[in-house]
Order: C-alpha cells, then structure tokens, then sequence
C-alpha cells in the first residue's frame, strides 16, 4: 500500500479518493515513512518537470543542479532515477540548433550532477520546433526527433526490470497538426503493455506518463479548470489523457499487479488510489517554473520506496529552491 508523506511546507493541496474500501495512505510528514514497506527495498527517485530554460533564464540551471545535489544526498541512497518529463522548457518553440544547445545543456547538468541511472519519459515541453512556424517540418530532428537522438532511444516507449519491479515508461504526449497536444495513451503503446504485463502479471508494476490519467487538480482549479456545459464537466485533454479509461482496461484485462501510476505535467502533488492503484502526480522540479512554488507545492521530487512484495511507500521532498523572481 503505498504511503504519500508530504513535508509541511510543501503541503497546500492534496487529494486522496477512496475506491474499493482503501484507506486513504496521504500521510502530512517528513523524513522516512512511518510504515516502511516489507522485503527488500529499491528505492527510486521520481523527479519531473525540470524545464530547463535557455540562457539560465530565472536561474533555471542552478535550480536544477541544486535538485540534482539534494538526490545526491538521499540516505539511503536511491538505485536509479525515473525523470517524468519536460527536461527542457522552450523546445517547441525553438529552431533546430537552439534546441540541440538546450538539450545538451541539460544532458551535460545531468551527467556532471548525478552518477544515478536514469530513465526518462518524454514531456509536451520536449517537443522541437512544434511551435516555431520557420522550422522544416522533415527534418528528423522536429517534434520528437531530437529528445530521441539525444537519448538514444528506438521508442519512447519502454520496459526495463529492477530490484523485482518491472517499470513501464509510456509516451502519452499526442503531438497535433496546429503545434498544440492532447494526452493520449495510443494504441501501439496499449498492445505493448498489453504483451509486456501478459508476460508475468505477478510482477509488482510501476507505470510513468507524462500527462496525468487522472487528477482532480483541474476540478479544484489548482491546475487549468474544469468547464460546466449544462450537465457536462469537461477536463482539457491537454491537462489530463483523454483515454485513461483505455488504459485501465489493459489493466482489467491482463489483471496485472500494476501498485503505482506515475505522472508530471500539473506541478503539483497528488495521491489518489484507486483499487490498489496510487496514481500520483509529482510536483515539480521548477515549481510554478521557476517563479517559486506552484500554489503551495513547493519545487521538489518524490522518493519512492519500492519492496518486493509490491507495498510502496512514497515521500515528497522539497530541495529548498529559492526562485529568481
Ligand atoms: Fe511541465
């Protein structure tokens, strides 16, 4: 059962609904978890929504570095890095080389910073050129080219097993003609988690999407709102993936022992369980992008404890950022 501990200071919003007679596990502390997990523990670090800006714009890269060195600290220390998106934060709207110069000045903060693997999941943000009607659309570095030549990656879709987890890292930005997105979990990457949890659905599951499946953070307008048509609530898919429902249904059908479901994208922290799920949305690296905290969620990452015998136990940690402005 994974536990969410959420410093004070960080704390202004969180949610917890209850489904299928859980508790809520939203704990309001610090430090290690009050019920740590049984078994052997793999402890992860889900840090998300770095936004890295052009020319240490709102100290952008000091902001990221201090992040990087407060993981450094982590005692005991973590096993690997899951980053959920957004590494950068202009892409879209820049031309090939300024976009390369970003990236690489992100990967090159990263790799001076941290000797942690890491596995990254693709966010709206990482998009070249989407935004900048000037840049060649054919070029192979446009849209979501250049994220993967940078990263190496066939897909950026993904499987990988540790310390007895298996972790799912999906791409569930759906790019749109007009430069804008929604997020949308697509069929290639269903069947691929389809087959992949088919294989042993014994297995305790972490799954990573950038865009959350769901969230009640647009209904309480901490993040985008909600809007009322007569009868109708509607939630922008830009803000939350259209079709969660689709991936529930894998999830039904393959029974799979999936614990946690990851998501960035909102900048603010969130619990919410369902059915033994606990969907949780990771705050920030960068806060209300670097303006200092989003609404209370103060810049942050969380500290996931993972046993394998599948309980979870989960910490948000601020690293003490003091924005620019
Ligand atoms: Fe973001």
């Amino acid at each position: 059962m994974a536990k969410l501990q959420i410093s004070r200071r960080a704390f202004i919003s969180r949610t917890a609904i209850l489904a299928g007679g859980l508790t809520a596990g939203v704990r309001i502390g610090h430090v290690r978890a009050a019920d740590p997990p049984n078994g052997v523990v793999f402890r992860v670090i889900f840090a998300t929504d770095s936004h890295l800006m052009v020319n240490n714009q709102l100290r952008s890269e000091d902001g990221l570095v201090a992040a990087l060195s407060m993981i450094g600290s982590v005692k005991p220390k973590p096993d690997l890095i899951l980053f959920g998106g957004d590494l950068t934060h202009e892409s879209p709207h820049l031309d090939f080389p300024a976009a390369e110069q970003l990236i690489d000045r992100f990967l090159k903060l990263w790799k001076d910073n941290t000797d942690l693997p890491t596995f990254f999941t693709f966010g709206n943000h990482d998009l070249v050129g989407t935004q900048n009607a000037s840049v060649n659309r054919g070029d192979p570095r446009f849209g979501k080219g250049l994220y993967r030549m940078r990263l190496a990656l066939d897909h950026n879709f993904y499987a990988f097993r540790k310390g007895g987890w298996r972790f799912i890292v999906l791409d569930n930005v759906l790019s749109e003609p007009d430069g804008s997105y929604i997020g949308e979990f697509v069929e290639e990457q269903l069947a691929f988690m389809r087959a992949e949890l088919r294989l042993d659905p014994q297995t305790p599951t972490l799954l990573c999407g950038h865009i959350p499946a769901v969230s009640v953070l647009p209904n309480l307008s901490v993040c985008g709102d909600t809007k009322t048509t007569g009868t109708n609530i509607q939630s922008p898919a830009s803000l939350l993936a259209h079709n969660a429902s689709d991936l529930h249904k894998v999830l039904e059908e393959t029974k799979a022992n999936v614990k946690v479901i990851l998501a960035g994208h909102l900048h603010h922290l969130e619990q919410i369980r369902i059915d033994g799920i606990s969907y949780i949305n990771g705050g920030a690296i960068c806060g209300n992008w670097w303006k200092g905290a989003h609404k209370g969620c103060a810049e942050g990452f969380v500290v996931l404890d993972l046993s394998t015998d599948g309980s979870v136990a989960a910490e948000y940690r601020p690293y003490g950022w003091k924005a620019a402005v």
